[in-house]
């Protein structure tokens, strides 16, 4: 691979690293009776730790480090102190840090003390159509075949994806093109080119697709208050493969966790 696509490989990596070890830290804190507002805190003080600044901060006025967004949240949600976690709940996080300018987002769920087997059903496909998405990476393949392969598997187990938000590139901006959406048809789009770095982070509701943004401007959630599922990696694209950057290095990639 060309120095500069390595050079984007190496800071994406790095700046990766810090928002998956953040996430894995994450773990060591979800109970019930947690305030949502102290994984924020955990994720920023985490993030300063490792040199980095967390990129939501700020970003067109968001006012946290991370999102949380719990059952029927699709994403967005924002930490506070008044939002308590129960029992039962599922939870996703998603960090993006910019290390030396560059941006590494990912996002994994949790269980909130004893899940339904129902809602950890939902996490699970969840987990899966996205890792079956990253599994058909390389060079040559169309941007359409994402979509395609996570709509096809979570369809079939009687789900449906969130139409209203994408995944997307990322390098020095925190999103870049190309839109990365996690449905369509296979051998449509743009073909990926062996460089190339963005985001999967199929969004999955219970009920139906459609969603709506809350009066603070941000939270989406399920019209239907059925619950949704994310979960969030960056990828690099090889000429063999891809690489993910934003993989737990302590294998804590889906729950249950090992602390859980
Ligand atoms: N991390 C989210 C994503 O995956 C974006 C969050 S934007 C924020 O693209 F402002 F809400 F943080
Ligand atoms: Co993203
Ligand atoms: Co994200």
């Amino acid at each position: 691979m060309k120095n500069n696509i390595l050079k984007a490989f190496e800071k994406t990596r790095e700046a990766g690293k810090i928002a998956s070890g953040a996430l894995d830290e994450v773990t060591k804190i979800i109970k019930p009776g947690i305030e949502t507002n102290q994984i924020d805190k955990l994720c920023f003080e985490f993030i300063n730790d490792n040199n980095a600044l967390s990129a939501p901060l700020f970003y067109r006025g968001f006012p946290k480090s991370c999102c949380t967004s719990a059952n029927h949240i699709v994403c967005h949600g924002i930490p506070s102190k008044n939002k308590i976690l129960k029992e039962g709940d599922i939870l996703n996080v998603d960090v993006t840090v910019q290390k030396d300018g560059w941006h590494g987002d990912t996002s994994r769920m949790y269980l909130v003390g004893e899940v339904s087997t129902k809602a950890k059903k939902l996490v699970s496909t969840t987990y899966e159509a996205m890792i079956k998405s990253i599994n058909i990476l390389k060079d040559g393949v169309h941007l359409g075949d994402i979509g395609f392969t996570i709509q096809e598997y979570v369809e079939s187990k009687g789900y449906s994806v969130v139409k209203d938000f994408c995944g997307h590139g990322t390098g020095k901006n925190f999103h870049e093109p190309p839109n990365i959406l996690h449905y369509g048809d296979a051998k449509t789009g743009d073909r990926i080119k062996t460089g190339m770095i963005f985001t999967i982070e199929p969004m999955i509701n219970e009920g139906e697709s459609d969603t709506k943004v809350l009066n603070d401007g941000w939270t989406a959630v399920t019209k239907d208050k059925k619950l949704s599922a994310q979960f969030e990696h960056t990828v690099g694209i090889t000429d063999k493969g891809c690489e993910i950057f934003t993989a737990s290095k302590k294998g804590l990639n889906f729950p249950p966790y090992k602390n859980d």
